[in-house]
């Protein structure tokens, strides 16, 4: 055969000559070969088709376990390792013994497939007791790992409990209230304290224990911050908690990892990580009343503005930019700053009307006569990167959105029932409306509570 190499060892060359043969014979005699060989394929072209994500190969996603950025995070992961390796070594063990058998004893002639089996034997008390030592083995190894972490990584260590700080999370469908019962804020202009409040958003100094009791006010919910720390559940009458740390300043992704109703997938949250100046700096900002924008004098003369139509958007819908995903810590300090070119005329008319639509009966805005608890508390509302519960980007374009159809982002959400049609005494009274003018008014105003 001159289309073969001639330095090839005869044994190999007639080999490699009878392969197109076996493999056909192989996919006639086994139909199941050829449905194994196009799910490869698809598995390989779906491997191509992200072949471009570096990330996908790091398996370093936003919400990955496998690249972590805290000690809780790392030592659950190396638990998570030790169990595969102890399986991979059980596989290896088992698919070897069974390889052997399958080729040291496979039927080579046809007197071998119709031959009687051998004599069947069984109860050898060495195999048995063997197999039996093994797995115990195997467990144990498991086990100490597992133990070991679950007793270091239930609460803060003793050594470090001092310097630990402390934050309530309560669960509600579907969003994420975070209280920060050290940090005590006024509530009005007379004085009146309380804890300060956040939603969705969870501000934590970095390479501080933090402490995080886990609450919910309706149904089980579960908290997970997948590159720190998870899971727990937040559960209806039980006090759970959970610890975690963040080794460096960084945006981390949250998630409710427990199915609690219509919009379970999308109740997620944001932890963010900052160094101890910039963390004060943040507490004392978030200590402050709602920011006052009064109209001012000098633009009173300026043209009201034309509002544009909000564009409409698909069903699930990304709500998330290209800029805000590069760098999500930049585009959260970026929030932090009051927006140039405010326009204080609308601000006060949509503050005006977060009071006439009975927005205020829901949530809290210190300061701005805000004072419902129900919903997340808007206070600082302008200084978070997202809303809807982590889902969507908070910039004006989304906050309409959100303001005009909160349903159709989140499905079920409360703030949906106050659009409704609603029957009252026999009535039928209508929900929540706005106009295009009142959209952008209320988004205005939202967006400059920094
Ligand atoms: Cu809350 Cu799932």
């Amino acid at each position: 055969m001159e289309s073969c190499s001639p330095n090839l060892p005869d044994f190999w060359r007639t080999r490699l000559s009878l392969l197109p043969l076996t493999a056909r014979h192989m996919l006639t005699s086994f139909p199941q070969l050829a449905r194994w060989g196009r799910a490869l394929a698809a598995l390989a072209g779906l491997t191509l088709v992200s072949g471009c994500d570096f990330n996908f190969w790091r398996m370093d996603g936003h919400q990955s376990t496998i690249v972590v950025e805290g000690p809780v995070a790392r030592e659950q992961l190396q638990v998570f390792y030790v169990t595969c390796w102890v399986s991979l070594v059980i596989f290896v063990i088992v698919a070897a013994v069974l390889a052997y058998a399958t080729f040291k004893f496979k039927a080579r002639t046809e007197s071998d497939e119709h031959a009687e089996p051998p004599p069947q034997s069984h109860g050898n008390p060495l195999v048995e007791l063997g197999l039996i030592g093994a797995s115990v083995l195997a467990l144990v190894v498991i086990a100490i790992p597992t133990l070991k972490a679950i007793w270091s990584t239930y609460d803060v260590p003793e050594a470090e409990r001092k310097e630990a700080f402390v934050v309530n999370g309560t669960g509600y469908q579907w969003w994420f209230k975070f209280e920060y019962p050290s940090e005590l804020v006024p509530i009005n202009d007379q004085g009146a304290k309380a804890p300060l409040v956040t939603g969705n958003e969870l501000v934590i100094p970095v390479g501080r224990p933090v402490r995080i009791n886990l609450r919910t006010v309706d149904v089980i919910h579960s908290f997970w911050v997948p590159k720190l720390a998870g899971k727990v559940d937040m559960i209806p009458n039980r006090a759970n908690h959970l610890y975690l740390k963040a080794e460096k300043a960084g945006y981390y992704w949250g998630q409710c990892a427990e199915y609690c109703g219509d919009s379970h997938a999308v109740m997620r949250f944001r932890v963010i990580a900052l160094e101890k100046k910039e963390f004060a700096e943040w507490l004392e900002q978030q200590s402050s009343l709602a920011r006052n924008v009064a109209p001012r004098a000098d633009e009173a003369s300026r043209p009201r503005a034309q509002f544009a139509a909000l564009r409409s958007f698909k069903q699930n819908e990304a709500g998330i930019t290209d800029k805000f995903d590069v760098n999500p810590l930049e585009a959260w300090r970026a929030k932090q700053l009051p927006e140039k070119n405010e326009d204080s005329r609308l601000i006060s008319q949509g503050r005006e009307l977060f009071k006439a639509k009975a927005c205020i009966g829901c949530h809290t805005v210190r300061g701005h006569d805000g004072m419902g608890v129900t919903a997340p508390d808007l206070t600082h509302f302008g200084s978070r990167s997202t809303l809807a519960a982590g889902l969507i980007e908070n910039n004006t374009e989304q906050l309409r959105r959100w303001i005009r159809d909160p349903g159709s982002v989140k499905p079920g959400n409360k703030m949906a029932l106050a659009y409704a049609r609603v029957e009252r005494d026999g009535k039928a009274v209508d929900g929540i409306k706005l106009t295009t003018e009142e959209e952008v008014a209320l988004a205005a105003y939202l967006e400059s509570l920094k």
